[in-house]
Protein backbone atom coordinates (compact mmCIF):
# COMPACT_ATOMS: atom_id res chain seq x y z
CA UNK A 1 0.00 0.00 0.00
CA UNK A 2 1.91 3.68 -1.03
CA UNK A 3 0.87 6.13 -3.21
CA UNK A 4 0.67 4.15 -6.51
CA UNK A 5 -2.66 3.58 -5.21
CA UNK A 6 -4.21 6.93 -6.60
CA UNK A 7 -2.29 6.50 -10.11
CA UNK A 8 -5.41 6.54 -12.22
CA UNK A 9 -8.26 7.94 -9.96
CA UNK A 10 -10.26 10.53 -11.91
CA UNK A 11 -10.90 13.60 -9.63
CA UNK A 12 -11.92 17.07 -9.56
CA UNK A 13 -10.15 20.11 -7.78
CA UNK A 14 -12.69 23.32 -7.70
CA UNK A 15 -10.38 26.67 -7.37
CA UNK A 16 -7.41 25.39 -8.98
CA UNK A 17 -6.22 28.46 -10.36
CA UNK A 18 -4.14 29.45 -7.53
CA UNK A 19 -3.31 28.67 -4.06
CA UNK A 20 -4.24 25.47 -2.06
CA UNK A 21 -6.09 24.47 -5.14
CA UNK A 22 -3.35 25.08 -7.37
CA UNK A 23 -1.23 23.36 -4.94
CA UNK A 24 -3.68 20.17 -4.75
CA UNK A 25 -4.03 19.90 -8.61
CA UNK A 26 -0.36 20.07 -9.04
CA UNK A 27 0.28 17.02 -6.74
CA UNK A 28 -2.28 14.69 -8.03
CA UNK A 29 -1.18 15.20 -11.25
CA UNK A 30 2.72 14.42 -10.57
CA UNK A 31 1.32 11.20 -8.79
CA UNK A 32 -0.53 10.04 -11.77
CA UNK A 33 -4.10 11.30 -10.99
CA UNK A 34 -6.29 12.31 -13.79
CA UNK A 35 -6.98 16.12 -12.53
CA UNK A 36 -10.34 18.42 -13.67
CA UNK A 37 -9.16 21.48 -12.81
CA UNK A 38 -12.16 23.99 -12.11
CA UNK A 39 -11.97 28.09 -11.26
CA UNK A 40 -13.71 31.32 -12.54
CA UNK A 41 -10.78 32.08 -14.30
CA UNK A 42 -10.41 31.01 -17.50
CA UNK A 43 -6.44 32.33 -18.61
CA UNK A 44 -4.95 31.30 -15.23
CA UNK A 45 -6.67 28.00 -14.88
CA UNK A 46 -5.84 26.92 -18.26
CA UNK A 47 -2.30 28.24 -17.91
CA UNK A 48 -2.37 25.55 -14.65
CA UNK A 49 -3.48 23.16 -16.75
CA UNK A 50 -1.01 23.68 -19.52
CA UNK A 51 2.25 23.53 -17.00
CA UNK A 52 0.74 20.28 -15.91
CA UNK A 53 0.72 18.58 -19.03
CA UNK A 54 3.77 20.19 -20.74
CA UNK A 55 5.35 17.95 -17.19
CA UNK A 56 3.67 14.99 -18.75
CA UNK A 57 0.39 15.26 -15.91
CA UNK A 58 -2.98 14.65 -17.44
CA UNK A 59 -5.55 17.40 -17.06
CA UNK A 60 -8.14 19.68 -18.53
CA UNK A 61 -9.86 22.92 -17.24
CA UNK A 62 -13.44 23.51 -16.95
CA UNK A 63 -14.25 27.32 -16.51
CA UNK A 64 -16.87 27.27 -13.36
CA UNK A 65 -18.54 29.50 -11.36
CA UNK A 66 -18.30 27.19 -7.89
CA UNK A 67 -21.31 29.67 -6.70
CA UNK A 68 -23.71 28.28 -9.53
CA UNK A 69 -24.97 24.70 -8.94
CA UNK A 70 -26.08 24.26 -12.36
CA UNK A 71 -22.32 25.08 -13.13
CA UNK A 72 -21.23 22.20 -10.90
CA UNK A 73 -23.13 19.33 -12.34
CA UNK A 74 -22.12 20.58 -15.84
CA UNK A 75 -18.45 20.01 -14.49
CA UNK A 76 -18.79 16.99 -12.97
CA UNK A 77 -20.82 15.49 -16.46
CA UNK A 78 -17.59 17.12 -18.20
CA UNK A 79 -14.79 15.12 -15.75
CA UNK A 80 -16.93 12.00 -16.31
CA UNK A 81 -17.44 12.48 -20.18
CA UNK A 82 -13.82 13.30 -20.66
CA UNK A 83 -12.58 10.04 -18.15
CA UNK A 84 -15.18 8.02 -17.97
CA UNK A 85 -15.69 7.54 -14.70
CA UNK A 86 -15.17 9.65 -11.21
CA UNK A 87 -13.16 8.82 -8.10
CA UNK A 88 -13.06 12.15 -6.11
CA UNK A 89 -14.22 15.46 -5.59
CA UNK A 90 -11.77 18.29 -3.96
CA UNK A 91 -14.27 21.46 -2.91
CA UNK A 92 -11.69 23.64 -2.51
CA UNK A 93 -12.74 27.30 -4.21
CA UNK A 94 -13.64 29.67 -1.24
CA UNK A 95 -13.77 33.21 -0.54
CA UNK A 96 -12.68 35.12 2.37
CA UNK A 97 -14.76 37.46 4.23
CA UNK A 98 -14.65 39.67 7.40
CA UNK A 99 -12.58 41.65 9.54
CA UNK A 100 -15.42 43.81 10.96
CA UNK A 101 -17.59 42.83 13.54
CA UNK A 102 -20.87 40.89 12.84
CA UNK A 103 -23.18 44.09 12.50
CA UNK A 104 -21.19 45.67 9.98
CA UNK A 105 -21.65 42.87 7.56
CA UNK A 106 -24.34 43.65 4.78
CA UNK A 107 -27.28 41.26 4.35
CA UNK A 108 -25.88 40.50 0.61
CA UNK A 109 -22.79 39.39 2.18
CA UNK A 110 -24.55 36.90 3.52
CA UNK A 111 -25.74 35.55 0.25
CA UNK A 112 -21.98 36.20 -1.28
CA UNK A 113 -20.42 34.24 1.03
CA UNK A 114 -22.68 31.41 1.38
CA UNK A 115 -23.76 30.80 -2.39
CA UNK A 116 -19.88 29.20 -2.54
CA UNK A 117 -18.58 28.73 0.35
CA UNK A 118 -21.59 26.50 1.82
CA UNK A 119 -24.12 25.70 -1.35
CA UNK A 120 -20.61 25.12 -3.58
CA UNK A 121 -19.69 23.02 -1.63
CA UNK A 122 -22.94 21.29 -0.95
CA UNK A 123 -23.37 20.57 -4.98
CA UNK A 124 -19.91 19.47 -5.26
CA UNK A 125 -20.77 16.45 -2.69
CA UNK A 126 -23.98 15.84 -4.08
CA UNK A 127 -23.40 15.68 -7.72
CA UNK A 128 -19.90 14.14 -6.66
CA UNK A 129 -20.99 11.58 -4.73
CA UNK A 130 -23.94 10.78 -7.47
CA UNK A 131 -21.44 10.15 -10.14
CA UNK A 132 -18.98 8.57 -7.78
CA UNK A 133 -21.51 5.92 -7.07
CA UNK A 134 -22.54 5.34 -10.67
CA UNK A 135 -18.51 4.95 -11.94
CA UNK A 136 -18.45 2.07 -8.83
CA UNK A 137 -15.01 3.73 -7.59
CA UNK A 138 -13.40 1.46 -5.26
CA UNK A 139 -11.74 3.77 -3.50
CA UNK A 140 -14.52 7.30 -3.65
CA UNK A 141 -13.39 10.23 -1.85
CA UNK A 142 -15.10 13.71 -1.40
CA UNK A 143 -12.67 16.19 0.42
CA UNK A 144 -13.76 19.97 1.12
CA UNK A 145 -11.32 22.52 2.25
CA UNK A 146 -13.11 24.10 5.35
CA UNK A 147 -10.75 26.13 7.52
CA UNK A 148 -9.60 26.61 11.03
CA UNK A 149 -12.66 29.01 11.23
CA UNK A 150 -14.75 25.57 11.14
CA UNK A 151 -13.31 23.98 14.02
CA UNK A 152 -12.64 27.65 16.21
CA UNK A 153 -14.74 30.46 15.71
CA UNK A 154 -12.78 33.71 14.88
CA UNK A 155 -13.00 37.07 15.83
CA UNK A 156 -14.47 39.27 13.09
CA UNK A 157 -15.05 36.48 10.74
CA UNK A 158 -19.07 35.64 12.11
CA UNK A 159 -20.14 34.81 7.97
CA UNK A 160 -16.99 33.31 6.94
CA UNK A 161 -17.10 31.11 10.21
CA UNK A 162 -20.79 30.00 9.68
CA UNK A 163 -19.70 28.57 6.28
CA UNK A 164 -16.35 26.64 7.45
CA UNK A 165 -18.56 25.81 10.69
CA UNK A 166 -21.19 24.09 8.32
CA UNK A 167 -19.10 22.37 5.63
CA UNK A 168 -17.64 20.73 8.68
CA UNK A 169 -20.70 19.85 9.70
CA UNK A 170 -21.87 18.99 6.05
CA UNK A 171 -18.75 16.49 5.90
CA UNK A 172 -19.18 14.77 8.82
CA UNK A 173 -22.85 13.89 8.09
CA UNK A 174 -21.71 12.82 4.71
CA UNK A 175 -19.20 10.44 6.11
CA UNK A 176 -21.82 8.85 8.55
CA UNK A 177 -23.98 8.69 4.73
CA UNK A 178 -20.88 7.12 2.95
CA UNK A 179 -18.88 5.06 5.27
CA UNK A 180 -20.53 1.73 4.65
CA UNK A 181 -19.86 2.45 0.67
CA UNK A 182 -16.02 2.59 1.08
CA UNK A 183 -15.73 6.85 0.34
CA UNK A 184 -14.63 8.62 2.65
CA UNK A 185 -15.67 12.10 2.97
CA UNK A 186 -12.82 14.80 4.95
CA UNK A 187 -12.40 18.55 5.84
CA UNK A 188 -9.24 20.07 5.49
CA UNK A 189 -8.72 22.80 7.68
CA UNK A 190 -5.90 24.77 6.92
CA UNK A 191 -4.84 27.53 8.91
CA UNK A 192 -2.88 30.79 7.74
CA UNK A 193 -1.53 29.77 4.19
CA UNK A 194 0.53 32.25 2.03
CA UNK A 195 -1.58 32.41 -0.84
CA UNK A 196 -3.38 35.34 -2.47
CA UNK A 197 -5.66 35.70 0.87
CA UNK A 198 -2.51 36.85 2.42
CA UNK A 199 -1.09 38.67 -0.44
CA UNK A 200 -0.03 42.45 -0.44
CA UNK A 201 -2.04 43.03 3.17
CA UNK A 202 -0.51 45.58 5.37
CA UNK A 203 2.29 45.21 7.18
CA UNK A 204 1.15 45.70 10.83
CA UNK A 205 -1.92 42.91 9.93
CA UNK A 206 0.64 39.83 8.60
CA UNK A 207 2.49 40.91 11.82
CA UNK A 208 -0.60 40.14 14.15
CA UNK A 209 -1.31 36.94 11.92
CA UNK A 210 2.24 35.28 12.20
CA UNK A 211 2.35 36.38 15.85
CA UNK A 212 -0.87 34.58 16.50
CA UNK A 213 1.06 31.69 14.85
CA UNK A 214 2.43 29.54 17.45
CA UNK A 215 4.99 27.86 14.80
CA UNK A 216 5.73 31.65 13.43
CA UNK A 217 5.25 31.41 10.23
CA UNK A 218 2.10 31.05 7.83
CA UNK A 219 1.58 27.61 5.91
CA UNK A 220 2.39 26.67 2.46
CA UNK A 221 -0.10 25.55 -0.16
CA UNK A 222 1.68 22.35 -0.72
CA UNK A 223 1.59 21.69 2.85
CA UNK A 224 -2.29 21.33 2.40
CA UNK A 225 -1.89 19.43 -0.55
CA UNK A 226 0.22 16.92 0.45
CA UNK A 227 -2.54 16.09 3.04
CA UNK A 228 -5.29 16.01 -0.36
CA UNK A 229 -2.75 13.29 -1.76
CA UNK A 230 -3.16 11.26 1.35
CA UNK A 231 -6.96 11.33 1.71
CA UNK A 232 -7.18 10.63 -1.74
CA UNK A 233 -4.82 7.13 -1.43
CA UNK A 234 -6.29 3.88 -0.35
CA UNK A 235 -3.52 4.17 2.52
CA UNK A 236 -6.42 6.33 4.01
CA UNK A 237 -9.43 4.30 3.51
CA UNK A 238 -10.23 4.31 7.12
CA UNK A 239 -10.11 8.22 7.69
CA UNK A 240 -13.50 9.06 7.43
CA UNK A 241 -15.88 12.11 9.06
CA UNK A 242 -12.20 14.06 10.23
CA UNK A 243 -11.77 17.40 10.09
CA UNK A 244 -8.02 17.35 10.20
CA UNK A 245 -6.21 20.75 10.80
CA UNK A 246 -3.05 21.99 8.95
CA UNK A 247 -2.12 24.89 10.78
CA UNK A 248 1.17 24.40 12.81
CA UNK A 249 -0.90 24.26 16.24
CA UNK A 250 -3.02 27.20 15.74
CA UNK A 251 -6.44 25.23 16.28
CA UNK A 252 -4.74 22.72 18.68
CA UNK A 253 -5.41 26.25 22.14
CA UNK A 254 -4.37 29.27 23.18
CA UNK A 255 -1.11 30.40 23.77
CA UNK A 256 -0.03 31.13 27.34
CA UNK A 257 3.38 32.35 28.76
CA UNK A 258 6.34 29.75 29.60
CA UNK A 259 9.63 30.48 30.23
CA UNK A 260 12.07 27.29 29.61
CA UNK A 261 14.26 26.20 32.34
CA UNK A 262 17.23 25.05 30.05
CA UNK A 263 16.44 26.59 26.70
CA UNK A 264 20.26 25.98 25.64
CA UNK A 265 18.62 22.09 24.64
CA UNK A 266 17.41 23.71 21.26
CA UNK A 267 19.86 23.46 19.40
CA UNK A 268 17.76 24.59 16.17
CA UNK A 269 16.84 27.95 17.88
N1 LIG B 1 -5.23 30.87 2.60
C1 LIG B 1 -5.65 30.68 3.82
O1 LIG B 1 -5.06 31.15 4.78
C2 LIG B 1 -6.85 29.82 4.09
C3 LIG B 1 -7.13 29.49 5.42
C4 LIG B 1 -8.21 28.70 5.72
C5 LIG B 1 -9.01 28.22 4.69
N2 LIG B 1 -8.73 28.56 3.40
C6 LIG B 1 -9.64 28.03 2.37
O2 LIG B 1 -8.90 27.42 1.35
C7 LIG B 1 -9.63 27.51 0.13
C8 LIG B 1 -8.70 28.03 -0.94
O3 LIG B 1 -8.25 29.31 -0.57
P1 LIG B 1 -6.89 29.97 -1.08
O4 LIG B 1 -6.23 30.56 0.08
O5 LIG B 1 -6.15 29.03 -1.96
O6 LIG B 1 -7.53 31.17 -1.92
P2 LIG B 1 -7.16 31.82 -3.31
O7 LIG B 1 -7.96 33.08 -3.33
O8 LIG B 1 -5.70 31.88 -3.53
O9 LIG B 1 -7.77 30.79 -4.35
C9 LIG B 1 -9.15 30.61 -4.44
C10 LIG B 1 -9.49 29.82 -5.68
O10 LIG B 1 -10.91 29.73 -5.77
C11 LIG B 1 -11.32 30.24 -7.03
N3 LIG B 1 -12.64 30.84 -6.93
C12 LIG B 1 -13.02 31.92 -6.22
N4 LIG B 1 -14.33 32.15 -6.43
C13 LIG B 1 -14.76 31.18 -7.27
C14 LIG B 1 -16.01 30.87 -7.85
N5 LIG B 1 -17.11 31.60 -7.62
N6 LIG B 1 -16.08 29.80 -8.68
C15 LIG B 1 -15.00 29.07 -8.95
N7 LIG B 1 -13.80 29.30 -8.42
C16 LIG B 1 -13.69 30.35 -7.59
C17 LIG B 1 -10.25 31.22 -7.45
O11 LIG B 1 -10.27 31.41 -8.85
C18 LIG B 1 -9.02 30.49 -6.95
O12 LIG B 1 -8.65 29.48 -7.88
C19 LIG B 1 -10.84 28.41 0.40
O13 LIG B 1 -11.98 27.60 0.60
C20 LIG B 1 -10.45 29.11 1.69
O14 LIG B 1 -11.56 29.50 2.47
C21 LIG B 1 -7.67 29.34 3.08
Amino acid sequence: MDFNSVKGKVCIVTGASRGIGEAIARVYAENGMKVVCASRSQEKGQSVVDDICAKGGDAIFVQTDCSQADEIKALIDKAVEKYGKLDGVVSNAGIGMGGNPLHESAMEDYDLIFDLNSKGVFAGMKYGAEAIFRSGSNGGFLINVASIAGIMPQRGQALYTATKFGVVGMTKSAALDYAKYNITVNAICPGYTMTTMFEGIPDEAMAFFLNDCPSGRLGDPYECAYLALFLASDMARYISGAAIPVDGALSAGSKNITIWSHPEIRKND
